[in-house]
């Protein structure tokens, strides 16, 4: 393939390309993210698609579906949160895109893994793009981890890094932070575009890949949660794990967005302390700790966060809105599911919001993605409106249909367990599904649960509690 030598324009959120400046991208709907670079900037140009062209291709042998299988081999972090999260361990070879807002402890994080590999004999090195090495030492120093056996250099160029790694034992685990400061020289465009970041991350992969090193590549995330240029790396890499939280709360949740080689549904959980951080083995009582009970608008959701159980509280805040159209905010939770919500309760459980704001916040910095969350999300909704609190010692879950059906979720043994297991009393979920084979419906449930099979049943049994008081 003949090598684009004239300018190209690409955009710098997705990576798309195209001939012409333009204000907008077309492929992601961007505004002023195009940017003209000069050199190969087309998907496939660059240092892979640069192979002398044969007459006659090499015969490779095809096999069969059955056949010999093997465990990917792991390297453990010894960190379980982060275990969790990447399904046992960092796999031999495999790269992983670690993104995450600008100082919510990316950098911390991977210093804590490396320095537990280190310590355990592991090669491993940590090569910084954006800080000094002194600036490094400085951090593991406050995190105590001052006399790690790590490997540590301030270094942008992808191919003296590459070769210094190569001399010797391969690492275990390397390092890249960040990868929107690296640059390659096969490539021309200007460090930090999006030609260089996927030029740069090309080159590392084709080194994780040849030498066994698990590569870990630190990526920024735009505002609107976008890993900014890396984006265009997701799809090269094995596996995109997303480190979230909020900077004003000191919860941070390790996520895995895409993996080749576990779940993607589990998270780790971490705290931020002055000594770093800390893994939250037991995060609904950290999700819990300080809830405001008597106040009307929150209710507590028992959600499933891969296999494990997390209870979190959901508070909601409806108020009589003095502007034309009413405000619709959410924090932790999608705006469209909110709406969604909202547009059941009115049809069908005789609620009247439209003139009223509606706020709704997931607490202690989580995002939720569950549909299971609904029940809990309406019921905090209900209460607000109502001024009627809930019940302290009930949870919530199941998933609202849009006739205002509650139905059935995933997994309900383990969080009314895990309910039990911190003291509620009761919960408020859909019927439970009837899986006669099994027998299921005989099951001890671990506690007393009201099953609710449409919205009005929730509201009415809001509704029963404002009699009851006054
Ligand atoms: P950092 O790991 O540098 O973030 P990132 O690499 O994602 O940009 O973390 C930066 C923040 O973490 C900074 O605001 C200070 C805070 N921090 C602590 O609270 N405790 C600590 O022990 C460390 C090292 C950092
Ligand atoms: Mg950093």
């Amino acid at each position: 393939m003949a090598k684009q030598r004239h300018p190209s324009f690409v955009c710098q959120e997705c990576g798309a390309v195209y001939n012409r400046w333009k204000g907008k991208c077309e492929a992601c709907g961007g505004w002023n993210s195009i940017v003209e670079e000069t050199g190969s900037a087309s998907p496939m140009a660059g240092p892979v698609a640069t192979r002398p062209s044969r007459a006659k291709g090499r015969i490779f042998p095809l096999e069969g579906l059955s056949g010999e299988t093997k465990e990917a081999p792991r390297t453990p972090s010894g960190i379980a949160e982060l275990d969790r999260v990447t399904g046992g361990g960092f796999v031999h070879g495999s790269v992983i895109l670690l993104g995450g807002d600008p100082g919510i402890g990316k950098s911390t994080l991977l210093m804590q893994a490396t320095a537990a590999l280190a310590k355990r004999g592991e090669r491993v090195a940590y090569i910084s793009g954006e800080e000094a090495v002194a600036q490094v030492r400085l951090r593991a120093e406050r995190l105590g981890l001052g006399q790690a056996p790590v490997e540590l250099a301030s270094e942008t160029n992808v191919e003296d890094i590459i070769a210094t790694l190569s001399q010797g034992r391969p690492p275990a685990l390397a390092i890249i932070d960040s990868i929107q400061t690296m640059w390659t020289e096969t490539v021309e465009s200007a460090p930090g575009t999006v030609t260089q970041v996927r030029g740069s991350a090309q080159a590392l992969i084709r080194f994780a890949k040849t030498t066994g090193t698990a590569v870990i590549l630190v990526g920024h995330v735009t505002k609107d949660g976008q890993i900014a240029g890396p984006r265009v790396v997701e799809h090269m890499v094995d596996a995109v794990v997303s480190f979230e939280g909020d900077t004003g709360h000191h919860f941070r949740i390790l996520r895995a967005v895409k993996n080749r080689f576990g779940p993607t549904d589990e998270i780790g959980v971490f705290e931020m302390s002055d000594q770093g951080l800390r893994e939250v083995p037991n995060p609904s009582e950290l999700f819990l700790a300080g809830r405001d009970m008597a106040t009307p608008g929150t209710a507590v959701f028992a959600g499933m966060e891969g296999t494990r159980p997390l209870l979190v509280e959901i508070q909601a805040l409806v108020a009589p809105t003095s502007l034309g159209t009413p405000r619709r905010a959410v924090v932790g939770w999608d705006q469209s599911r909110l709406s969604m919500v909202l547009a059941v309760l009115e049809a069908h459980g005789g609620l009247k919001l439209g003139m009223h704001d509606v706020y709704l916040n997931v607490a202690g910095g989580l995002r939720i993605t569950e549909p299971a969350a609904d029940l809990a999300a309406a019921a905090a909704l209900i209460s607000s409106l109502s001024g009627n609190a809930l019940p302290p010692d009930t949870v919530y879950f199941g998933e609202m249909g849009l006739s205002g059906a509650i139905r059935p979720v995933a997994q309900e043994q383990a969080r009314l367990k895990e309910a039990a297991k911190l003291g509620f009393a009761s919960a408020i979920s859909p019927q439970p599904r009837l899986d006669k084979a099994k027998g299921s419906k005989n099951e001890r449930l671990p506690l007393a649960t009201s099953a609710i099979g449409h919205i009005t049943d929730l509201v009415a049994n809001i509704a029963v509690r404002r009699r009851k008081a006054s």
